[in-house]
């Protein structure tokens, strides 16, 4: 007997331009394009299985163990249908394939990380889904067209389908079909580049993004300000920083974002708080850094939560992690040791 059955894995991604706010929720079209770095090593990642089989009753998903409800018409069985309906197309245009679209599907879910802390794991969640359904129908699917069906789970998991540095561009068709993740540039042209990942909680998060981003967009004139004025020149100047390799430029627009990002959050009525005491602290000390250094050594950027990624060329990663434990002492700050070069000591290897 045949087994259907795939299995793939997809990171979390940061965004250095935030994505906050939809122009359309059914389809998940933003009102800014955003940018973002895939983190590429092996933690922060969800690990994803799904298997079709006729005798399943119906199609089941499992997250970390526990089954979810999947409920008709929304985000998971929007994307579960769509990736059936590209299969049910490549099943027409060749009768001898097995008609896995018409059988239910079990997916099989977890992270390595803490779910719904701001740590983006709904990012790297729909990713690995789109990912492993387009792995078991075999379909010819770019990343970018996957993107398109990722984004419907989850606006920011259309980034994760790439690694390196990633746009979403927002698109203006009605129906989304330009509101896609492209490439700006592979991890391998600013190797030097490294996120720290400070868990300052693990706590699943006060406000969802999804009811943060409706009460901003029906709230906040700061947002119109942001979407209209900012983030197109952002978009068009972080990349050519990181085109050019220019840290500094990079590292200078990534924080200003992630200030305005908890700056449009706290301009919604009533006002969202991500960040606490411990990331404002956080946020003071890389501004020090920064200023005796002469010179902007790091960045830190905040999600929808209290959790700081600080991202620093490499050699500058030591000095930090040293400078975080010495005004940290408790913390056991790094979630994903590997990729920053640090052990859970915070001690390189
Ligand atoms: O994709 P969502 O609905 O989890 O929204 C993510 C929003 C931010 O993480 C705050 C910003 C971003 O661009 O990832």
């Amino acid at each position: 007997m045949t087994v259907y059955q795939a299995t793939v894995s997809a990171p979390v991604n940061i965004a250095c331009i935030k994505y906050w706010g939809k122009r359309d929720t059914k389809l998940i079209l933003p009102t800014n394009s955003s940018l973002s770095v895939t983190l590429d090593q092996d933690h922060l990642r969800s690990t994803t299985t799904s298997r079709a089989d006729p005798s399943f009753d119906k199609d089941k998903l499992w997250l970390n163990g526990k089954e979810e409800s999947i409920q008709p018409g929304g985000r998971l069985s929007t994307c579960i249908s769509e990736m059936k309906r590209l299969r049910a197309s490549l099943e027409l245009q060749n009768s001898d394939l097995p008609k896995l679209s018409t059988f239910p599907v079990h997916i099989a879910s977890s992270n390595n990380f803490p779910t719904a802390a701001g740590l983006a794991s709904s990012a790297s969640g729909f990713a690995a889904l789109v990912a492993s359904l387009a792995s078991l129908y075999e379909l010819p699917a770019t990343p970018s067209e996957l993107s398109l069906i990722a984004r419907q789970g989850s606006g920011s998991a259309c980034r994760s389908l790439f690694g390196g540095f990633v746009a979403w561009e927002m698109g203006s068709a009605p129906d989304g079909s330009d509101s896609l993740a492209v490439e700006v540039a592979p991890r391998e042209h600013w190797p030097d580049i490294h996120a720290l990942i400070c868990v300052v909680s693990d706590d699943k998060k006060g406000t969802s993004s999804t009811s943060g981003m409706q009460r901003t967009v029906e709230t906040s004139t700061l947002l119109q300000h942001r979407i209209a004025q900012v983030v197109p020149a952002r978009m068009s100047a972080i990349t050519k920083a990181i085109l050019q390799r220019d840290f500094p430029e990079f590292a200078r627009i990534t924080m200003q974002d992630s200030n305005q990002f908890h700056s449009v959050a706290l301009d919604t009525d009533p006002p969202i708080f991500y960040l606490n005491d411990v990331s404002r602290a956080i946020i003071a000390l890389i501004t020090e850094y920064n200023r005796t250094a002469g010179t902007i050594k790091a960045a830190y950027t905040y999600d929808a939560g209290p959790n700081a990624v600080i991202y620093a060329p490499k050699e500058n990663i030591k000095e930090i992690v040293e400078l975080l434990l010495h005004y940290f002492p408790q913390a056991e700050p790094f979630a994903d040791p590997f990729a920053l070069g640090v052990d859970k000591q915070g001690k390189l290897p």
